[in-house]
């Protein structure tokens, strides 16, 4: 037994010695220690037909050997790793004094990378945090925890695209689920915004988009008031068009909110004389917003009875379709250049 280890160790150093490069040392690898046929494998496998003293006795001795063996080949496998590198370092050596090749054509930001960024520093000057929530997200977080449970109508609203055969996950109808993810995360008092795109399963129109983007917007504090909703909402509007705006609040409807609020403002575009931007109203639905409902804050491991919070979704496409006068939000996603080349 003992010389047929030997004898597989002889073997083993000539072939260690014939290796090359990586490739070679995984064949060598499999050739001695492949589960099912490696050399070392099998003598191994044969150990249990020996009796008690003799399997203990050669069993240390196989150990001892194995161990060692792979030691090696642990070893040479770094030293190949090193010179790979070595080599690499040789061949790819960079030149800094050729002339650089000048750019035929400088890309771009897209228009609403420009305006999610503009709208990120705005709030980052107000002392809000910017956060990012998973596209991928669970039912619990996109509804559940705010105040929609199952049953409930809101969910037809946002015809959501499910996963396949897994109902607890679904592409995020609104960035929403960040309320509760950062109240977890972070607790309270809390001011953050999160951008981020959102899904739904709609038939598009000129308003309407499958993927689009929409701005969070989340404070949690004492002794908040619409005033102050108002006040900020309005402060963003002009912090990105540049221009003083209009805006109305009107009653509107969502289940983790209460009051809620639907924020409008006099459509830039026509100027408040009708288009198919504002769906001739005059009017551009933008900001819904209002005060966190006690659910939501609670879902969020708040107390409600002390802290109060208010909450808006910007549908940041819309205000960037203000800003340059987009008349269809389908041209966003177009990939039409004539479109690109205007920002
Ligand atoms: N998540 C809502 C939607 O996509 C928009 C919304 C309404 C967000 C009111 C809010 C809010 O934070 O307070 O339809």
């Amino acid at each position: 037994m003992k010389e047929q280890f030997e004898q597989i160790k002889k073997d083993f150093l000539i072939a260690l010695d014939e290796v090359k490069d990586t490739l070679m040392l995984e064949e060598l690898e499999q050739r001695f220690f492949s589960r099912r046929s490696g050399e070392m494998t099998t003598v191994m496998k044969n150990l249990k037909d020996l009796s008690n003293d003799a399997r203990k006795e050669f069993g240390q001795f196989a150990n001892v050997v194995k161990k060692e063996l792979q030691g090696m080949i642990s070893e040479r496998s770094e030293e190949l790793k090193g010179q790979a590198l070595a080599e690499l370092e040789k061949k790819e050596t960079i030149d800094v004094t050729q002339p650089a090749i000048p750019a035929e054509k400088i890309g771009h930001m897209h228009p609403m990378s420009i305006i999610n960024k503009e709208l990120e520093e705005l709030f980052t000057s107000m002392g809000f945090m910017v956060l990012d929530g998973p596209e991928l997200e669970s039912d619990y977080y996109a509804f559940e925890t705010l105040n929609i449970p199952s049953h409930h109508p809101a969910r037809e609203s946002m015809d959501t695209f499910y996963v396949k055969d897994n109902p607890h996950w679904v592409m995020r109808p609104h960035t929403s689920p960040v309320q509760v993810r950062a109240m977890h995360k972070y607790g309270a008092p809390l001011r953050t915004v999160v951008p981020g795109r959102c899904f739904r399963n709609e038939a598009t129109d000129g308003n309407h988009e499958h993927t689009f983007y929409q701005m969070e917007g989340l404070i949690i504090d004492k002794d908040l008031s619409i005033s102050n909703l108002i006040g900020i909402m309005k402060g963003l509007l002009e912090g990105i068009l540049k221009k003083e705006v209009e805006v109305r609040l009107r009653p509107g409807h969502f289940p983790f909110v209460e009051p809620g609020f639907e924020l409008d403002m006099k459509c830039f575009v026509c100027g408040g004389d009708g288009c198919s931007a504002c769906k001739h109203s005059g009017w551009v639905e933008i900001i819904p917003c209002g005060l966190v409902h006690p659910h939501v804050i609670k879902a969020g491991g708040l107390d409600p009875e002390v802290w109060g919070g208010f909450a808006f979704g910007l549908g940041s496409m819309r205000l960037v379709m203000q800003r340059y006068g987009i008349e269809d939000i389908r041209h966003f996603m177009s990939g039409d250049m004539r479109f690109l080349n205007q920002f």
